[in-house]
């Protein structure tokens, strides 16, 4: 049983993000979709909110055999993933600008558990420079996001922000 934990802020789910979960269907039996729980970020979406958004999405989508968990974690990220009986973290890459703060937390966390590997994905070359934070900023200020995010995560910033 390969199982697979995948974290993140989430605020909110990406295309970016769908595209690294369906990459990584092939690889594992499970995967968790770990949400953090982070209010010293101030999120615009609680963690209730970003999970059940997540569900929403994944429950229309071809999953191809492969479990897809979400939860909301706190804490450290090891610890989580140890006590999912999983042995691996799954991370996106977008660009080489994304490598070092990876990196970083790819060796701490090595440091901290060294049973725990992190697995990284190439995310696909359209969704590259797409993030949570710059798409929020755009939203916020009156440009589309359409292409970027799920459909009902356009509709839940919407009315999150009263658009
Ligand atoms: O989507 P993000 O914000 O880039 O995800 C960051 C995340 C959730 C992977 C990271 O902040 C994290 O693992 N936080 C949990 C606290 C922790 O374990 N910190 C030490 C890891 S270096």
């Amino acid at each position: 049983m390969k199982r697979a934990v995948f974290p993140g802020s989430f605020d909110p789910l990406t295309m970016g993000h769908l595209d690294i979960i369906e990459r990584s269907l092939p690889l594992f039996d499970e995967i968790i979709i770990a949400v953090l729980n982070n209010p010293e970020k101030n999120p615009m979406f609680s963690p209730e909110e970003r999970c059940a958004m997540i569900e929403e999405v994944l429950g229309s989508f071809d999953n191809k055999g492969c479990r897809l968990i979400v939860e909301s974690f706190e804490g450290l990220l090891v610890d989580y993933v140890k006590s999912k009986d999983s042995y691996a973290i799954l991370r996106g890459i977008r660009a080489v600008s994304d490598y070092e703060y990876e990196l970083r937390m790819a060796l701490m966390n090595r440091k901290l558990e060294p049973s725990i590997e992190t697995v990284f994905l190439m995310a696909a070359e359209e969704y590259s420079y797409v993030s949570s934070r710059l798409l929020k900023q755009v939203f916020l200020l009156g440009g589309r996001v359409d292409g970027l995010v799920p459909e009902l995560v356009e509709q839940r910033l919407r009315a999150k922000n009263g658009r």
